[in-house]
């Protein structure tokens, strides 16, 4: 992408250009102000305060215990260092699946307390009246279908989603509701490439992929997984650019031995 056009800040109308431009998107998550900074100054063009916080920040098995207060202090801390890209906010589970009027006012609330741009909800046909109801707010919402984290209970395992003509016949059909609602992109979420390109062409809404292929109009990986600092979750959609947890721990590594040897501070590190 030209350095110019790097510096233009992303709106959800600029990624409908792209889609019609046939540039791709990219998008990464982020939970804190300083990886924020960094992968904003980068050029990422969608940043995803995604409730995939619960795993990566706090360690949970899945993103279900994650609190609606929790996501709040993450995307906040966020919103302080965007200056360029589209910031979407994850909806937590259990906050916008009771009724509309609650997933407006969890919406609500995190546009108003962070300052964020967009937020983003599982599901399809079954959460329509709510996407109706944040979108009658002016909020841009953003849709999730495929392997859908936050309902791991009912699947019983995170394998690729969509792979029988049923499930497949009903998240196009879902995917065709979200547009319809007036939902302004979706991730599709380990499904297969196949289903993934036909979703990308029938629609007029990027869809941004994680694990469904390259014939899509973006993709998105969690930041901690392709920076490697994450070890233990390798699917195969995964590619991993780094591997910050052995290089940090080297580092930690040698700081323990420079104070443990007197080595540091030096002289010259002293007042
Ligand atoms: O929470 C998250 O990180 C996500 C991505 C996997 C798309 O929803």
């Amino acid at each position: 992408m030209p350095v110019q056009d790097r510096k233009k800040i992303v709106t959800t109308h600029r990624l409908q250009e792209m889609k019609l431009m046939g540039e791709k998107i990219t998008m990464l998550t982020a939970y804190d102000y300083s990886m924020a900074r960094i992968i904003d100054r980068a050029g990422i063009d969608v940043i995803l305060v995604g409730d995939s916080a619960s795993n990566v920040m706090a360690g949970h098995q899945s993103t279900l215990p994650i609190t609606l207060e929790e996501m709040l202090y993450h995307a906040t801390s966020v919103m302080r260092a965007v200056k360029r890209a589209l910031v979407v906010v994850d909806l937590p589970f259990g906050t916008y699946q009771g009724n509309s009027m609650q997933a407006l006012s969890t919406s609500i609330r995190i546009m108003k307390e962070t300052g964020a741009h967009a937020v983003k909800m599982e599901g399809g046909i079954e959460i329509k009246e709510s996407i109706v109801r944040i979108l009658s707010a002016g909020i841009p919402v953003m849709g999730h279908l495929g392997l859908t984290p936050q309902s791991i209970h009912k699947f019983g395992t995170y394998i690729v989603r969509a792979t029988e003509k049923d499930e497949a016949k009903k998240l196009v059909e879902d995917a065709h509701i979200l547009e319809d609602t007036g939902c302004f992109g979706i991730v599709l979420e380990k499904i297969p490439a196949k289903l993934a390109k036909q979703i990308t062409k029938e629609l007029k809404i990027p869809i941004i992929g994680i694990g469904a292929g390259g014939q899509v109009d973006g993709q998105v990986l969690v930041l901690h997984d392709m920076l490697g600092i994450t070890q233990e979750f390798s699917p195969r959609f995964l590619r991993r650019y780094h591997n910050l947890f052995e290089e940090i721990k080297g580092a930690v590594k040698n700081y323990i031995q420079d104070v443990k040897s007197c080595d540091f501070p030096s002289e010259k590190e002293q007042y």
